[in-house]
Parts: structure tokens; sequence; C-alpha cells
């Protein structure tokens, strides 16, 4: 029988597929459409110390290849987050969760996954260093090695729990940051987050997102991911989580094989609800394909 457990961060995961940040909300939403309890875990809404309403609409523009989003980071704030939003997942989802923490200042990264500590549906914590669609904030702390090193050490500092750091794309060398963010202390990485892109209406001639660019995400994206997990789980020694155009069972093994040990997929749940499931139904078969019988056996293995 297929072997699909991970272990990572010193948890069992059940599997590797994880919902990525954004696209599924805070996991509960989606128990409607099945019992999400199959997931490996889930990462929730990005959270931010006060809540924020996120940017103007227009803030998606389709692409052929998938879309581009300036959400903003809307979210209701830690307070609720916690006393409300994890409530009612716990009531759906009995394994524990990644809390996503964004943020516009070093104070408000430290405040928001202080708030985290107390918090036991939450396994690790998610450092959102690259969200593009905020100013004064999220990517900026991402693409100076330096800034993001002294951000995670600050953030360390306080964090009970493990410290995964989300990276952007949108940097020369991938490389460079990840080691940075070792050396302040991740005990974890996960990549890659969206490349900043831009679409035009050609009726007005003016971008179709209001604040002009965005994070482009969904397959296009997948064999850049592929490349910068590969690279950076070959350079550091902290486990990697992989994600970026994920939409198949196929997909998971490819960025399994780079090196990633778990894996979230996440502009796919938007064109199908049900992609996480179909991809956790299929691995087993698609293993068998490539005779693997120990999902954890085939990571990294791509020398
Ligand atoms: C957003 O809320 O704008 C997207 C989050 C991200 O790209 O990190």
């Amino acid at each position: 029988m297929a072997d699909l457990k991970i272990k990572f961060l010193g948890h069992e995961f059940k599997n590797p597929v994880i919902p990525a940040s954004g696209c599924f909300g805070f996991g509960y939403e989606f128990s409607d459409y099945y019992d999400i309890n199959i997931l490996g875990s889930i990462s929730c809404k990005g959270t931010t110390l006060k809540p924020r309403y996120g940017n103007p609409l227009p803030r998606i523009a389709e692409c052929p290849a998938g879309l581009i989003n300036s959400i903003g980071l809307q979210n209701p704030g830690v307070d609720k987050v916690i006393s409300e939003e994890l409530v009612k997942l716990d009531k759906v989802y009995k394994d524990k969760v990644i809390a996503n923490v964004g943020g516009h200042s070093v104070s408000d990264y430290v405040e928001t996954v202080k708030k985290f500590n107390d918090c036991d549906k939450v396994l690790a914590i998610e450092l959102n260093i690259s969200c593009p669609n905020v100013t004064g904030g999220g990517m900026a702390f991402g693409v100076d090695p330096e800034v993001a090193k002294n951000l995670v050490a600050e953030v360390k500092k306080v964090a009970i729990k493990p410290i995964i750091v989300k990276l952007s794309p949108n940097v020369t060398d991938i490389v460079k940051m990840a080691k940075a963010v070792v050396e302040g202390g991740a005990d974890a990485i996960s990549l890659i987050n969206t490349l900043v892109g831009m679409r035009i209406n050609l009726k007005t001639g003016e971008p179709i997102i209001h604040v002009k660019k965005g994070g482009y995400s969904g397959p296009g994206i997948f064999p850049v991911a592929l490349r910068m997990v590969y690279e950076v789980s070959h350079a550091v020694d902290v486990p990697v989580i992989g994600m970026g155009g994920i939409q198949t069972a196929y997909d998971v093994l490819e960025m399994m094989y780079a090196g990633a040990s778990l894996v979230m997929v996440g502009a796919q749940n938007l064109v199908d609800p049900y992609a996480c499931k179909k991809i956790i139904d299929d691995l087993p078969n698609v293993m068998k394909e490539y005779n693997i019988e120990k999902l954890e056996d085939i990571i990294g293995r791509c020398k």
C-alpha cells in the first residue's frame, strides 16, 4: 500500500498536500465540498496584527495560465482569527494547522507571532515576507537578505512555534535569501510566493488591477517554482515546502523529487474547489505508476 506519510518539524503529516495560504480561506469554508480531514494540513489565510480590508477592487486579473491577485492581506486581525476563525475550523478539521503571518514592521510580525504562542490549533507559523500587494511591508522584507535575516531573528526571540519563512521569487538570487533566513533562525522554508505581474485593459489602456500590479500564480509559474525549490533545498539544511502552480499528483512528485518535503496547492483551489482532494486521491495510483512505495523516499532525490 502506498505510504503517503511525511515527518516534518517533528510532526507526522498523513500526506504532503496542504492548501496554500490565501487560496483556501481559514479552511472551514471548504468543508461543505468534502471532508477536509483528508488534508495533510491547512495554511490559513494571511493574518496581521490589526484587521485589514484589503486593496480596492478590481484585485483579480485572469491570465491564460493562472491569475494575478492583489488582495492586500484582507483579514479580520489576529485576535479574531484566534477567537473565531480557528474555533470554527476546529469544529470541522481535527489536525493542527499552519498560521500565515504578514506585517508592515518588525514589531507587527513579532506581536502577531506572540499571540499565536498559546494557540494549540497552530502547529507552526509561516512568516510571509513575500506579499507583493502591500506597501511598506510584505515583500519589502523578502528581497533584502539582511532585512529578512534580522526580521526572522527578532521573531525567533519570541516564537514558541517553529517558523517557516515564505520566500519571494522576485529576487535575483533565491539561494542567498534562503541562506539569510536560515542564519536568522528559520526552522523551514516555503516557496514560492507569487511573481509580480500586470495586465492592461485594452478598452481603457489602463491596468486591470486597481493598484496596477499584483502577484501572478497558477500553472504558468510551476517550472520557475520547481527550479527555485530545487536550488534552495540543495543549498540549506532545513526542510522545504514547495508551491507554485501545482495542479496534479504528478506535479507533487516533481516538487518532492526537487526537494520539497511538503507541498502547498494555491490557485488550483480557485479553479476547482476539489483540487486538493483529487490530488490526494490520485497520489497512490501515480506513485504506483512510478514504482514509488514510500513518498518520503523521493524527497530531494533529483541531484
Ligand atoms: C494578498 O493578500 O495580497 C496575497 C498574499 C500574498 O501574496 O502573500
